[in-house]
């Protein structure tokens, strides 16, 4: 039987632990980050391997049971467990993921993506936040636990995905196929930031869903001289930017019939809350660039608009000629990649369909448009009334030295969701990334301090959860 000073004692001495192996850790952390495991890149296939290989190597190494690399129809999935902290205790389940989104503008870069810079208290490489970093984390914190206790203060199971940042298109038919692997009284994902870059973490409560596609408009059979051509001719880069332009109106609304339908709206208490949390706008717009904050929907307020109302947006857009100079043509064609972000209650898929059909109604006859959908995710809001918030509130603010304030984040990870739908599993969000630390961007960074107290802040969340009864903590 641990008592409550055994239990004390041993997470202070995992905590230690954490603090005595960081030169150790900082270079495993180097390695780990040089895999190049950019899940959008067939080219890097064999690396998303290496990479998932790398991490079951290390679970082993720690003592981590049943370390599995499971092959989908895309990238690899690994599921791990240590199960023996008994019945009662609760089984939590792990999720982040290895694979990285695409490191282009590289010679944006002060040093190359997959080439760690270890420099003003931060380590700048791609994956450092985004997820590798947070994963690691996670290995090191039960590798604390098992060395310094040779036990963790509860049963874990650990899910690591490679296709995250490309839609998590395996993920419904594995949870679907392997829920006995997954089985958990509540799940903790680690794919977020904290509150604020300044010691602030935070407790994620909602997420935003996607819909991507790709609209190609097409016209002549070929390019045509614009001069000979210009008049009669419609110009599919025309049309396209019209049809595009249109899907937004002058309230910053979304014009897809239908798409506010299943919108849940902002209680007073969640309006309230936002305008409790501290933003400063001016900080804001000198970390993006931008001169001004878009107007954005009307009705809403920045914040609002950042995480709790749906966008659309133009990811991409290319046709026609754009190299040296000029060149008098009407294009054969333009295109364009285009998503939009939804929150609760919006089905991802039901827009996937809306927007497909609305956009081929409103091409003109002049042209043929196609709309293919690319891959979509479900919105999510996790209840802030779970009986896990506490102990992560009470374990982060042991590991940061300041409590946490609660955020609906903006971005989108599609396995929240489908963990609710398919196995009931609630999701606590405890995401441990640097805000402004260029997700998905050029010279993406974490700092080491968020690597240092996160890191405790699981060694404590680990022992919170672990003096809780499983009955207790599911919701
Ligand atoms: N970790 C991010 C999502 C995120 C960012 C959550 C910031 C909270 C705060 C995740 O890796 C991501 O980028 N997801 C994609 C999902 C898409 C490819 C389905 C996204 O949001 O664009
Ligand atoms: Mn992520
Ligand atoms: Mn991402």
């Amino acid at each position: 039987m641990t008592t409550e000073t055994d239990a004390v004692r041993m997470t202070d001495a995992a905590v230690a632990h954490l603090r005595e192996r960081e030169a150790d850790h900082l270079a495993q952390f180097d390695e780990f980050l040089r895999i190049p495991s950019v899940s959008a890149d067939p080219a890097r296939n064999a690396d998303v391997q290496r990479a998932a290989e790398w991490i079951v190597a290390e679970l082993e190494r720690l003592g981590i049971e049943q370390a599995t690399i499971h092959p989908t129809s895309a990238h690899p999935i690994i599921t791990a467990e240590w199960l023996h902290a008994g019945p009662d205790a609760p089984t939590v389940l792990v999720y982040c993921h290895y694979d990285v989104q695409p490191s282009d503008p590289d010679d944006e870069w002060v040093r190359p993506p997959f080439e760690p810079r270890f420099e003003d208290e931060r380590v700048y490489a791609r994956g450092a936040g985004d997820d590798k970093g947070q994963l690691f984390m996670h290995l090191k914190a039960a590798e604390a636990w098992m060395t310094t206790a040779g036990r963790l203060p509860l049963n874990l199971r650990f899910f690591f995905e490679g296709d995250e940042e490309v839609g998590s298109g395996p993920i419904e038919t594995f949870i679907d196929e392997h829920a006995d692997l997954l089985r958990a009284d509540v799940c903790v994902v680690s794919d977020s930031d904290t509150f604020d870059d300044h010691g602030t973490p935070g407790i994620g409560y909602g997420l935003r869903g996607i819909a991507y596609w790709e609209v190609r408009v097409s016209g002549p059979a070929h390019d045509v001289h614009s001069g000979q051509y210009g008049g009669g001719v419609d110009n599919p880069a025309n049309v396209l930017a019209r049809m595009l332009a249109s899907l937004t109106d002058a309230d910053g609304r979304v014009t897809v019939p239908g798409f506010y339908d299943r919108v849940r709206d902002l209680t007073a208490e969640e309006r309230a809350a936002y305008a409790t949390l501290p933003f400063d706008e001016a900080e804001w717009r000198a970390e993006t660039g931008v001169p001004a904050a878009m107007d954005g929907e009307r009705g809403y307020t920045l914040q609002e608009r950042l995480s709790a109302r749906p966008t659309f947006d133009i990811n991409g857009i290319w046709g026609g000629y754009s190299g040296a100079g000029a060149k008098t043509i009407i294009p054969a064609w333009a295109a364009a990649k285009i998503s939009t972000r939804l929150v609760p209650d919006q089905d991802f898929r039901e827009i996937e369909q809306s927007m497909k059909a609305h956009l081929e109604s409103i091409a003109p006859p002049t042209v043929t448009a196609s709309v293919q959908i690319i891959h979509g995710g479900a919105p999510a809001i996790t209840p802030l009334d779970h009986p896990g918030i506490p102990p992560v509130a009470r374990a982060l603010e042991a590991g940061f030295g300041t409590a946490p304030l609660f955020q609906r984040s903006g971005g989108s990870v599609p396995v929240v969701a489908a963990l609710d739908a398919q196995l009931g599993l609630k999701t606590l969000m405890v995401g441990f990334a640097n805000p402004s630390g260029n997700f998905h961007a050029p010279n993406e960074w974490m700092s080491l301090r968020n690597i240092r107290d996160g890191m405790a802040s699981i060694v404590h969340l680990w022992a919170e959860l672990g003096a809780m009864k499983a009955d207790d903590l599911r919701a």
